[in-house]
């Protein structure tokens, strides 16, 4: 596998030869992967269109990366360690080889029912093996998979699915989650309702609570793997894949309209999540990786299934919460399967601060070595208590900033390798050039600036398309600034020209490392009776990074706040999930608005932060006394 950078030294060197001849570069790193077929050419790019492709006319199937090419020598190494959500429950281990039967007999049930390549199809299921099995063997077919994290709610699953046009949805009967037990198929079963183009629903049983089964639709997943004789599902090899055919959707939110399917392909994605993983965690061969995640977000997708599988590690799966039964969860699953990375958000740390030391320090973990942070902005505490109570001061902190659309990560520093700085993820890997700019889209030079950033060239893991809707992805990401990729977030460059990522510049919210888009809350909020219109932003909340703030023009009774908050609430978990409930609702006679009706959400957001001395200019508003209205009722 590539060599480490395991120094500053040969991180700059490395970094430097990326940009001077990225085909050589990103060329000789591809060619230690398993190909069916070499590319013609490794790059050809152009932002205004935007058109990336990596490795055009290579055909590979990256399912023989992550499990077939690791069986000669590393076949009862394990691939994949399940921890119950229940600490009593036994843990699973799959060896490699046990991996890849799983993946080809589930892989050989989906084309049983004439699931085939460029199929899409909805994964919809809590944190166990099977999820990571279903991911995998739609690779192995050549299915697009999109997996929808299974908080979200039926509305939220028929959109995705219809903007798919998915033919078949994989799911559980249920989900166990902390003291929760969430009925996934009942779900499953209202969100189709509105769903003309799903044929087929599998149900893996994991709760054992009753459900329903469509006949003709729905099969159980242990009748499916039944019928299937293992030796033919072996011999099945895996579908040849272009490098640049869609391997994977997934929805994430923006500042406007409905989520939109980002699209990874096959050869890129596995070359950054291969490369991204190994490099940032300066992963040793036998260590064991835990990646707190849910496969849902993209964090589960690259690293849990496809970085250390194509690495040859062990990955660990979680099925629970970091504070289920008590908030010494996380050590305990440490301890006992003897991590050596630990990759997790600060949204986590901070709630586990919140429980108390006393959890933490009644755990030496030895094993570890790597900690990681990602998700959102780090503070200082929690990175310090990261450091000290979690790694007692001997392990090194990787900060690692990426997005659902870059694929894996761009900016991190290399663990023990490249210095670290607390709340900086420091500097770019190798491939990613970044720059700051202004306003006005011009660049930022020097260093001690802070200013939006922007990616001025593609790198193996970057999205190519959103789902259905290209001209989306282009005004999205790259035409605030012609010429170059736009992350939406907002980052300063110290005197080494290290990164510190200040969050996101855009409308968009991100809550206990969630992300999500102001329009789709407010249109939720929008369907309860009564409201006329909201709008709704962030403010630092102690756990969750940022909380949202919700205004709310109600015309109705409004003597009772609380149930009126409830049943606001009620809608926004209806429509979109739980995880976008307001934490703060305030209701409100009126908006800021510009004379042209546009709502003045920085405003909005320094009331909601208590930042009042700094309102800024409040004279051209449509009605300036709006404001002291709004000021007066803060929640
Ligand atoms: C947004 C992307 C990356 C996978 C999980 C979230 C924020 C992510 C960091 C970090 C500061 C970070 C950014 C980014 N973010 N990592 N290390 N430091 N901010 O993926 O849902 O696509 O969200 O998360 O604001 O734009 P996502």
């Amino acid at each position: 596998m590539p060599s480490l950078m395991n120094n500053l030294e040969s991180r700059n060197l490395a970094y430097l030869q990326s940009l001077e001849n990225p085909e050589a570069f990103w060329g000789e790193i591809a060619d230690q992967f398993t190909w069916k077929r070499k590319w013609d050419k490794v790059l050809d790019w152009n932002f205004e269109t935007p058109s990336v492709r990596w490795f055009d006319g290579a055909q590979l199937n990256i399912t023989e990366n992550c499990l077939d090419r690791h069986l000669p020598d590393r076949g009862n190494d394990p691939a994949l360690i399940w921890e119950s959500n229940n600490p009593q429950e036994p843990s699973k281990t799959y060896t490699y080889r046990e991996l890849h039967e799983a993946v080809c007999i589930f892989a050989q049930a989906l084309r049983n029912e004439g699931i085939a390549k460029g199929d899409r199809v909805c994964i919809y299921m809590g944190m166990v093996p099977e999820l990571a099995i279903a991911v995998l063997a739609c690779a192995r077919i050549g299915a697009i998979h999109s997996v929808i994290f299974g908080g979200f709610s039926a509305q939220s699953v028929s959109d995705r699915v219809n903007d798919a046009q998915a033919v078949a949805i994989i799911t559980c009967d249920g989900a166990f989650r902390g003291a929760k037990d969430i009925a996934l198929k009942t779900v499953i079963d209202e969100a189709l309702t509105q769903c003309t183009s799903v044929k087929k629903v599998w149900v893996y049983q994991r709760t054992n609570t009753t459900i329903s089964l469509l006949s003709g639709r729905d099969i159980l997943w242990s009748d499916a793997i039944a019928a299937v004789d293992i030796n033919q599902a072996i011999a099945v090899p895996a579908e040849i894949m272009e490098a640049e055919d869609p391997l994977f959707i997934l929805y994430t939110s923006g500042s406007t309209g409905k989520p939109k399917g980002v699209v990874h392909t096959c050869a890129g994605y596995m070359v950054w999540t291969h490369y991204t993983f190994t490099q940032a965690f300066q992963y040793q061969p036998g260590w064991i990786h835990f990646c707190t995640a849910d496969i849902g977000w993209i964090t589960g997708h690259s690293y849990i299934l496809y970085g250390p599988l194509s690495a040859g590690a062990t990955t660990l799966m979680f099925e629970g919460t970091p504070t289920y039964p008590s908030p010494n969860r996380f050590w305990e699953v440490v301890e006992k399967h003897r991590v050596d990375i630990l990759y997790t958000a600060p949204t986590a740390i901070r709630s586990l601060i919140g429980a108390g030391d006393e959890w933490v320090e009644k755990h030496a973990m030895p094993s570890l070595k790597v900690l990681g942070t990602v998700g959102e902005p780090i503070n200082a505490e929690a990175w310090y208590w990261y450091h000290e109570k979690v790694g007692k001061g001997r392990c090194e902190i990787v900060d690692t900033w990426w997005q659902t659309e870059t694929g894996g990560v761009l900016i991190t520093n290399l663990a023990g390798a490249t210095p670290s700085k607390p709340t900086y993820a420091t500097l770019p890997l190798p491939g990613v050039e970044p720059l700051l700019v202004d306003e006005q889209g011009h660049e930022i030079f020097g260093n001690n600036v802070s200013g939006n950033l922007c990616i001025r060239r593609p790198w193996p893991g970057i999205l190519r398309t959103t789902w259905g809707d290209h001209e989306r992805c282009k005004q999205t990401y790259f035409s605030t600034y012609p010429g170059l990729y736009f992350t939406g977030d907002g980052a300063l460059r110290d005197e080494n020209g290290f990164y510190r990522i200040t969050g996101r510049v855009d409308d968009v919210l991100n809550v206990s490392g969630h992300r999500i888009g102001t329009a789709e809350v407010e249109n939720a909020i929008n369907l309860y009776p009564g409201v006329v219109e909201s709008a709704i932003v962030g403010y630092p909340h102690d756990i969750k990074g940022q909380g949202i703030y919700a205004y709310v023009i109600y015309q109705g009774d409004t003597t009772d706040r609380e149930s009126l908050a409830k049943g606001i609430n009620e809608v926004v978990s209806k429509t979109i999930g739980a995880i976008a409930k307001a934490d703060k609702i305030q209701v409100v006679s009126g908006l800021p608005k510009t004379r042209s009706g546009k709502i003045m959400r920085r405003i909005l957001r320094k009331i909601a932060e208590g930042e009042l001395a700094s309102l800024g200019d409040t004279t051209t508003l449509l009605d300036p006394a709006v404001v002291d209205e709004i000021i007066a009722g803060r929640r």
